[in-house]
């Protein structure tokens, strides 16, 4: 069964079987002090427009849809650090857990996920690079997120060595054609644009992940059926990738923005949407 639910994601946690869960990855609010909110605007015709544009007519801008969750806390760690032991809990023997966050955060998180689950658990760091939008002129800009990866179990967890997507050689030509073309696998460095502001992919959500990056990790880091789960669900990209993948997911989210559009982004898979529910699954 598929499930979205709605409310605080560590009391769903705790209530939830142990062992139940195949890959959990999550994303949390990176503690930016911000409300975060993103616009949806469409052009419209309309006499009152302040814009001429096509055929002469006059048109104006209108706000479809403005999302906003606050990113804020006084100390990010005390409140993630319970919600990793609770997702701990579920992993099952060969269980990975996958936690996105950025470059003020990331390393306060490794040091206490280091203490808590020990450091011979910890398999990578995953740097996400894009090169999209304005550079500052005051510092090198920002433009990559780090995935921390840690498993239950060093000797035994799920690692589809076969399913990893290539990805073409920067010098072709010194490879062979064969090599050439069929590319090579990723490092631990992983180049992708974000989520494009206009396109298919985009439901409107502020902090939106790009599908790409969530399909590489639920092929290679899950099996087929297994249980996904993304406590922080946002706009429902883990579980998109996840029901493409055929893995089940439960994906939370504590604002009801947010289960909306899960709601309507993942009806392909025909997910149950509760609200607070702490029943076993
Ligand atoms: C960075 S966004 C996730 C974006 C998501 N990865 C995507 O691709 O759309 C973080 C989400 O966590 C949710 N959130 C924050 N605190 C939460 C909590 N305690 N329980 C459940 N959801 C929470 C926010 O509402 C927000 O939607």
């Amino acid at each position: 069964m598929n499930r979205i639910i709605e409310g605080d994601n560590l009391a769903i946690l705790e209530g939830l079987p142990a062992g139940s869960v195949g890959l959990a990855y999550l994303d949390p609010p990176f503690n930016t002090g911000e409300a975060r909110v993103m616009e949806r605007v469409r052009v419209v015709k309309g006499e009152d427009g302040q814009r001429l544009g096509y055929g002469g007519h006059r048109y104006r801008s209108e706000t479809v849809s403005n999302h906003t969750y606050e990113d804020d806390f006084d100390d990010f760690p005390a409140f993630l650090m319970p919600r990793l032991g609770a997702i701990w809990r579920l992993l099952a023997d060969d269980g990975s857990l996958f936690i996105h966050l950025d470059a003020r955060e990331v390393h306060y998180i490794k040091v206490l996920c280091d203490q808590q689950f020990g450091r011979k658990r910890f398999m990578n760091e995953i740097i996400w690079s894009y090169d999209y939008g304005g550079r500052t002129k005051d510092r090198w800009s920002n433009k990559h997120d780090t995935i921390l990866w840690y498993v239950k179990d060093p000797k035994n967890y799920v690692y589809n060595y076969g399913e990893i997507d290539r990805i073409p050689y920067m010098a072709p030509r010194l490879v062979g054609d064969e090599k050439a073309a069929r590319g090579k696998t990723p490092t631990d460095v992983w180049w992708n644009t974000i989520v494009p502001t206009t396109g298919k992919e985009r439901t409107g959500y502020p902090t939106q992940k790009p599908l790409a990056i969530l399909n590489r990790i639920i092929a290679v880091h899950s099996r087929e059926g297994d249980l996904v789960l993304d406590p922080f669900g946002g706009s429902g990209t883990t579980a998109e990738a996840a029901a493409r993948h055929r893995r089940r997911f439960l994906t939370i989210d504590q604002n009801p923005a947010a289960i909306a559009i899960m709601a309507k982004r993942l009806a392909f898979a025909a997910p149950v949407v509760e609200r607070d529910a702490r029943v076993a699954i």
